[in-house]
């Protein structure tokens, strides 16, 4: 399976880069799925459903959020509404919407795509381990899906790799968002599962993680609460990970990054 996942989108700039580049991705690296981290594309807090149409109707399959999950409050009903949204399995009992859902391609296979926020840095949600192996543990791999894929929505890197080494051999990718900076160290790790500690946003890198660097330094350095913060609006670069996997098996056969625009130097996988 061939699967695209686009890390958090930022505001205006986010969305832009991600809708006028997505047809062509789908077709260029010739994509069964593609995910798209969605949290930040409302003004940088939360999404709306209005926005969600539109990623879809740009050829996303299914949107994952994180800690501004609700930012928008049109999406407290929505989220239970909507099969192709999902927000942190971890979050505690009563929270609406659901922590995953599946992708079923037109020939019948299926992707599992599931979300877990972590603890350190984050705020008070549930064991993200325990929900992580209690999903998985539902779900082998290549039984009734043929992909996995995890979103490790968290602040720690250790956190995420633990939780990555976690899933070893039981997900197709565990890919980390939140953070908004890509880190260097997509890999397959031994037992099988591709795994990066964070994506990346889809957003404007001239920015303090994708919002506007001027409000953002200023209230670095005062105690006085700044205006509320903005989006920054130049070229955003588009931030994604491409994975092949083994449809036998779920297991990762390739994982390399995608960027597309903006500041950051392009990346591409080879062979695409
Ligand atoms: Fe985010
Ligand atoms: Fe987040």
């Amino acid at each position: 399976m061939r699967i695209l996942f686009c890390g958090d989108v930022v505001g205006r700039a986010g969305r832009k880069v991600l809708l006028q580049r997505l047809p062509e991705l789908r077709s260029a690296l010739r994509l069964d799925a593609v995910l798209v981290n969605g949290e930040n594309a409302a003004g940088g807090f939360g999404i709306t459903p209005a926005l969600c149409q539109e990623f879809y109707a740009a050829g996303a399959d299914l949107i994952t959020t994180g800690n501004h999950v609700f930012d928008q409050r049109e999406l407290v009903g929505y989220s239970d509404r909507d099969p192709r949204l999902i927000r942190p399995l971890n979050m505690l009992p009563g929270t609406p919407g659901r922590g995953s859902a599946q992708v079923a391609l037109p020939d019948g296979r299926r992707l599992l795509v599931l979300q877990v926020i972590g603890r350190l840095f984050m705020g008070s949600y549930d064991d993200p381990f325990r929900a992580l192996e209690g999903e998985l543990a539902r779900y082998p791999l290549g039984a009734s899906v043929q992909a996995i894929v995890v979103d490790l929505h968290a602040e720690a890197t250790s956190e995420k790799m633990a939780l990555g080494h976690l899933a070893d051999g039981r997900a197709s990718l565990v890919a980390g968002t939140h953070t908004h900076v890509p880190t260097a160290d997509a890999q397959i790790l031994p037992g099988g599962t591709a795994f990066v500690t964070d994506i990346g946003m889809t957003g404007d890198y001239d920015s303090v993680i994708g919002m506007s660097k001027a409000i953002a330094v200023q209230r670095f350095r005062t105690h006085v609460p700044g205006p509320r913060n903005t989006p920054a609006l130049g070229d955003a670069t588009l931030c994604a990970m491409f994975l092949e996997t083994d449809d036998a098996t779920g297991l990762a056969r390739r994982i390399a990054p995608v960027r597309l625009g903006g500041r950051l130097p392009p990346a591409w996988p080879e062979e695409a």
